[in-house]
């Protein structure tokens, strides 16, 4: 199926492109901020792909990270970013870059927590040079939290010539909801800052997109459709490309599949029950279900304390567990 157009969110797009242009203009520093906040598959990472699209002339660079699920750990953000870029003109230590790269041959715990986050700092002023830069930070409720601290960072840091776009789910959808609203609450507080909160579309924009696949349809139809998705653009795209072939009639005939139905919590797309684990988490998991402390983990399995307390929050994101106990409970029933 192609992809729907992107309806509603015009005031929004709007007001991103407006920053954008404020940066682009050499407007006062420091960065403009905008951070996009809405539950999970409402739209926030389309609305972002949209307006890099319509930024004109486009951004001089895009700093673009997300939390990965699969792999992690400190710097998550900044590591996505500099994911396959050619860092070797970058005026940064080669080791200290490799820390924040997560190179598997970094040499271990050589920086102090400060001094990498003043790299890391670096490391972004020298990717985005003279600018005009956005920086994407996506999925800012999964990140690590030296990532949090980093962005709080850049979006007080003076004459960096960006737009920072960060995107979220509600901090209480977060591993660590307080860490993610004191962020969030940073990134408010910058000057200049905005705050945007999504919500569901409406039955006039459900009405355009089921329009658009499937022609004129009565009014009464787009109505039941907006209901049964609760206005979530991705059940919608999902229960269009369930039905395509077939007659608008199914939109309403075809059961919601069971992962989405809403309420299912976070658009049903969390695959919990088959996380993936790396076998370090593996490892973690086994003491956590022994019982162990974050301080006897780290000496089992001779990695730092803070190694333990990242391993143990990806744990419980990708075990969907809200405590430690139930994270065990989950290696309990898995064997
Ligand atoms: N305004 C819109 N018009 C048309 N389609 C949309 C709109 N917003 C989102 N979509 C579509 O809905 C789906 C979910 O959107 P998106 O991935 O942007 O949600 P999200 O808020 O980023 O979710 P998550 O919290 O999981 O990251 C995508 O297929 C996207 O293209
Ligand atoms: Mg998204």
């Amino acid at each position: 199926m192609t992809p729907v157009p992107m309806v509603g969110r015009a005031a929004e797009l709007a007001e991103l492109v407006r920053r954008w242009s404020h940066v682009r203009d050499g407007g006062p520093a420091p960065a403009a901020v905008v951070s996009i906040t809405a539950s999970a598959g409402i739209g926030k990472s389309r609305l972002v792909t949209s307006a890099l699209a319509a930024f004109s002339p486009p951004p001089a660079a895009v700093l673009y990270g997300v939390a990965r699920l699969h792999t992690p750990a400190p710097y998550d953000w900044l590591a996505a970013v500099l994911s396959g870029r050619d860092t070797r003109e970058l005026p940064v230590p080669a080791d200290g870059l490799a820390w924040l790269a997560q190179d598997p041959h970094a040499p271990s715990e050589r920086y102090a927590p400060g001094a990498l986050l003043r790299l890391a700092v670096r490391t972004v002023r020298a990717l985005v040079g003279a600018g005009p830069a956005v920086l994407v930070v996506e999925d800012l409720h999964a990140l690590d939290p030296a990532s949090l601290n980093l962005v709080g960072e850049l979006a007080a840091a003076p004459d960096l010539p960006a737009l920072i776009l960060a995107t979220s789910r509600p901090p209480d959808a977060a591993d660590s909801p307080e860490l993610v609203a004191r962020t969030l609450a940073r990134l408010s507080g910058a000057p200049g800052a905005v705050r945007q909160h999504l919500g569901p579309l409406g039955p006039d924009d459900v009405a355009q997109i089921v329009t658009q696949v499937h022609g004129t349809v009565p009014e009464h139809l787009a109505g039941a459709v907006c209901e049964r998705t609760g206005g979530n653009p991705y059940w919608l795209v999902e229960l269009l490309a369930a039905t395509v072939g077939r007659g608008p009639q199914a939109l309403l005939d075809e059961p919601m599949p069971g992962h989405l139905r809403p309420g299912a919590g976070s658009a049903g797309r969390d695959v919990r029950e088959s996380a993936e684990l790396t076998a370090r988490e593996r490892e973690v998991l086994g003491c956590l279900a022994a019982g162990m402390s974050n301080k006897q983990m780290a000496r089992t399995l001779d990695i730092s304390i803070r190694t333990v307390a990242v391993h143990v929050s990806n744990l419980l994101r990708k075990t969907g567990s809200a405590s430690r106990t139930e994270a065990a409970l989950w290696a309990v029933r898995r064997g």
